[in-house]
C-alpha cells in the first residue's frame, strides 16, 4: 500500500509478452489518473474522461465536493456507501475551460483540473488560497487493486482527526492504518485500533480543509512519506474506490458540521446516559448488582446506570440469562428502577455452536452467519468457545437480531454495549475471502470488516427504538464513520496508569473531532488497579467526558465507595459535581445532535490558527461544552503547565 510502485513479473498475471530478444518483459500494475480527453455536465457537477479513468466531481453544498476516480463511467451507479446519508445538492458551475485547465466553482470553492496529467486542486473563493490538491508528480492512481491519492503537503501543515488513534493529536510524521481490531493491551503508538474513521483535517497558514475517504477496506493515511525533493502525503486503501469528500468551510466547526452532514449526527441519548455509570467485568449475580446500587445510594453517590457483563449469560450465550445467578432479571431491573437507576447489558456478535440454543439453530436454518464462499458458516472461538458470527451486513439478519432484543426489552432493558464487534476472534484472524450480506450481492470480509461493528451497533439501536419507542442507550467498541447516529464509544481496554489516562484523553478528543461526540474511557483503568491518587484524578477528568463510566476487570473493587477516606469523599464530590453540570452538558449534546458540534473540543478547534495549541505539552487540554477549559493533571503532580488561549478566563 505504501508509496512503492510494485512491479509484477508478467508470468504472475499470465500476460506474458515476449520482447524482441525473446525475454519476458516486466510491466507495472500502476494505472494513473491519466490525461484529460473530455468533460461533460452531469447532475450536480462534471464528469471528466481521461486516457485511463473517469473522474466525477459533484457538489453536496457550497463547501462540500465529492471526487470519485472510476475505471469507467458505468461504475458510477454500482456502489452504495455504508456511511454517507446525504445526497448531492446545489451545483458545480463551469467558470473557465481555456488553457491547460478547467475551472469549476461553487459559491465558496473553486476547483481546477489540470489537463496533462489530470490533477485536481481546491481553492478558497474568498481568499484565492490553495487549500489542498493532488501532488503534481503522483496524483491519484491505482496500483493493482490498491487505490491512492497522493497530495501536496505544506511545510507547516498539521493533520488532525482519524478518530481513535493512540499517538499525538497532530498526525504529521506518522503512518496510520485503519483495520478494526481487538486492541487488548494497546499502548501509546499501538495500531490498528478498534475503529475506523477515515476523516481528517489539514491546517496550514490561515487555511483549513477536511477530507473524508469513503472506503471501508484497510486504509492507510501516510503523513510520513520521504519525498526529500518535495513534500507530499497520501491516503489510500487495499481495494474499493478512490471516493472522497472535500470539505472547504473556513473553520473547523464548519468542516465538522459538513462532515456530520454527510455521515450523520448523534441522536439525543436518554438523560440518564449522561449520569455516572458503574460497571465491572463482571458483577456475578443479581444480588451483587443490587448491592452495588444500594451502596451507591447509601454513600450518597449518584449513579444512573449499572452493567451486566458477559457473566450474566448462560455459558456466554447471547440472549440468555444464567438461571442460577440471575433468576429474576425483570425484578432486578424493577428494583433498580425503584432506586432511580437503569441496567445495561453486554451483547456479543458471536453465537455459540450448541444444539438446543435457539439462536444458533435459527441462525443455521436461516443463514444468519458470516459464511465461506461455499455457504458453510465460518467458525471462530470467542467467549463461548467455537461460535458462528452474526452477519450484520445482511438487512434480514439485522431484523432477526432486532426482534430477539425483545428478550431484554420485555424486561425493561433499553441499554446495551455492543462488544467484540471488530469482530474479535481469540488469537486468530478471519480470512478476507469470507462473505457477508445479501446472498445475491455479497460483500467480502476484506471489504466489510471495518463496518461490521457499525452494522451491529445500528441493528441494536434500531431494534430498541422499534421495540420500545424509547431513546436507546447504546455503546459500541468497534465503529466506522457515521456510527455516531447509533452509538457512543469508549476507548477500549485501557490500563490503570497515567499514560493511559492521557492517551485516552487524546483518543477522546480525536474521536470528538471525527463526529463521535458521545465518548468516554474506563475511569481508573480496565486492567489493573489505580492508586487512590490516580483514581481521584481520573474521576475528576471523567466528570467532563460525555460518557462517564467506571469499568474494570481489576482485582480490587473500583466502586467509589470502596476507597478509604479522604479518597471516597473526593470521588463523591467529583461525581456530584458532574450532576451539577447536567443541564450544561445536555445543551452541549443538543448542539452536537443538531449541528455536529463536538462536546469535547481540543484547543485547535476554537484556536485553529494559534500555532501554540499544537505543542505536544498542551495537546490534552480541551474545552468541554462551550465554556469550560479542562486540563488533566497526572496523579503524581501537584500542578500542570497550561496554555490559556486568547479570551477572558476565570478560574
Ligand atoms: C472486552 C471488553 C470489556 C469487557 C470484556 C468482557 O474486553 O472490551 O469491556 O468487560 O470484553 O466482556
Amino acid at each position: 500500500m505504501k508509496g512503492k510502485w510494485k512491479l509484477f513479473c508478467c508470468l504472475v498475471s499470465g500476460m506474458l509478452t515476449a520482447g524482441m530478444d525473446g525475454q519476458a518483459q516486466q510491466f507495472s500494475t500502476l494505472t494513473p489518473a491519466g490525461n484529460f480527453i473530455s468533460s461533460e455536465k452531469i447532475p450536480h457537477g462534471y464528469g471528466i474522461q481521461t486516457t485511463d479513468a473517469y473522474i466525477s466531481l459533484t457538489s453536496y453544498g457550497a463547501t462540500i465536493i465529492r471526487i470519485r476516480l472510476l475505471k469507467n463511467k458505468d461504475e458510477a451507479n454500482k456502489r452504495t456507501s455504508f456511511a454517507v446519508i446525504a445526497q448531492p445538492e446545489q451545483d458545480l458551475h463551469l467558470k473557465d475551460s481555456s488553457g491547460g485547465k478547467l475551472t469549476l466553482e461553487t459559491d465558496s470553492l473553486q476547483v481546477t483540473i489540470n489537463r496533462e496529467p489530470v490533477r485536481i486542486n481546491f481553492f478558497s473563493k474568498r481568499t484565492g488560497q490553495l487549500l489542498s490538491g493532488d501532488d503534481e508528480t503522483l496524483g491519484m492512481a491505482w496500483n493493482g487493486s490498491e487505490v491512492t491519492s497522493y497530495r501536496k503537503m505544506f511545510s507547516d501543515e498539521k493533520f488532525l482527526g482519524l478518530g481513535q488513534k493512540t499517538g499525538d493529536l497532530n498526525h504529521r510524521s506518522t503512518t496510520l492504518v485503519n483495520l478494526n481490531n481487538d486492541a487488548y493491551g494497546f499502548k501509546a503508538g499501538t495500531q490498528p485500533m478498534y475503529s475506523t474513521m477515515p476523516f481528517f483535517m489539514g491546517i496550514h497558514d490561515q487555511c483549513i480543509y477536511g477530507i473524508y475517504f469513503d472506503n471501508t477496506y484497510v486504509s492507510t493515511f501516510d503523513f510520513n512519506l520521504a519525498g526529500e525533493d518535495h513534500n507530499y502525503y497520501s491516503f489510500g486503501a487495499t481495494g474499493g474506490e478512490m471516493d472522497y469528500y472535500f470539505f472547504g468551510a473556513p473553520s473547523m466547526s464548519g468542516i465538522i458540521r459538513d462532515y456530520t452532514y454527510i455521515t450523520g449526527r448523534m441522536t439525543m441519548p436518554p438523560l440518564y446516559g449522561l449520569g455516572y455509570i458503574q460497571s465491572r467485568y463482571s458483577y456475578m449475580s443479581e444480588t451483587e448488582v443490587l448491592d452495588v446500587m444500594k451502596h451507591m445510594r447509601e454513600f450518597k453517590m449518584p449513579c444512573d446506570l449499572i452493567f451486566c457483563d458477559i457473566d450474566y449469560m448462560d455459558s456466554f450465550k447471547v440472549f440468555t440469562w444464567d438461571k442460577i445467578r440471575f433468576p429474576h432479571p425483570k425484578q432486578m431491573v424493577d428494583s433498580l428502577k425503584n432506586m432511580g437507576a437503569h441496567l445495561y447489558v453486554i451483547l456479543d456478535p458471536a453465537l455459540k455452536i450448541q444444539k438446543g440454543y435457539s439462536l444458533y439453530e435459527e441462525g443455521i436454518r436461516d443463514h444468519r452467519f458470516i459464511r465461506y464462499p461455499n455457504g458453510r458458516p465460518f467458525t471462530g472461538s470467542v467467549w463461548a468457545g467455537p461460535s458462528h458470527f452474526t452477519d450484520f451486513l445482511n438487512p434480514e439478519t439485522r431484523s432477526w437480531w432486532k426482534d430477539h432484543l425483545k428478550v431484554y426489552t420485555n424486561d425493561g432493558i433499553t441499554g446495551f454495549l455492543n462488544d467484540m464487534d471488530e469482530p474479535a476472534i481469540f488469537r486468530k484472524n478471519a480470512p478476507d475471502a469470507l462473505l457477508m450480506g445479501d446472498e445475491n450481492n455479497p460483500v467480502t470480509f476484506k471489504e466489510g470488516r471495518n463496518v461490521y461493528g457499525y452494522e451491529m451497533a445500528r441493528a441494536t439501536y434500531e431494534g430498541v427504538k422499534q421495540l420500545t419507542g424509547l431513546r436507546p442507550f447504546n455503546i459500541s467498541r468497534s465503529a466506522f464513520s457515521g456510527v455516531q447516529r447509533f452509538a457512543s464509544m469508549w476507548t477500549g481496554d485501557n490500563e490503570s496508569n497515567d499514560m493511559h489516562m492521557f492517551m485516552d484523553t487524546r483518543m477522546s478528543l480525536s474521536l470528538s473531532m471525527t463526529g463521535l461526540s458521545y465518548v468516554g474511557m474506563n475511569i481508573g483503568g480496565f486492567v489493573g488497579n489505580p492508586t487512590p491518587a490516580l483514581m481521584v484524578r481520573w474521576m475528576q477528568l471523567g466528570v467532563y467526558m460525555p460518557l462517564f463510566i467506571n469499568h474494570t476487570v481489576g482485582s480490587n473493587p473500583h466502586e467509589p465507595y470502596a476507597f478509604a477516606e479522604p479518597v471516597r469523599s473526593e470521588l463523591r464530590s467529583a461525581i456530584r459535581y458532574r450532576y451539577s453540570l447536567l443541564p450544561y452538558l445536555y445543551s452541549a449534546f443538543y448542539q452536537s445532535a443538531t449541528a455536529g458540534t463536538p462536546i469535547l473540543k481540543a484547543l485547535p478547534y476554537g484556536y485553529t490558527f494559534d500555532s501554540l495549541v499544537y505543542k505536544k505539552e498542551y495537546q490534552h487540554e480541551f474545552i468541554c461544552g462551550n465554556s469550560l477549559l479542562v486540563v488533566p493533571v497526572a496523579s503524581s503532580a501537584d500542578s500542570v503547565k497550561m496554555y490559556l488561549p486568547d479570551g477572558l478566563w476565570y478560574r
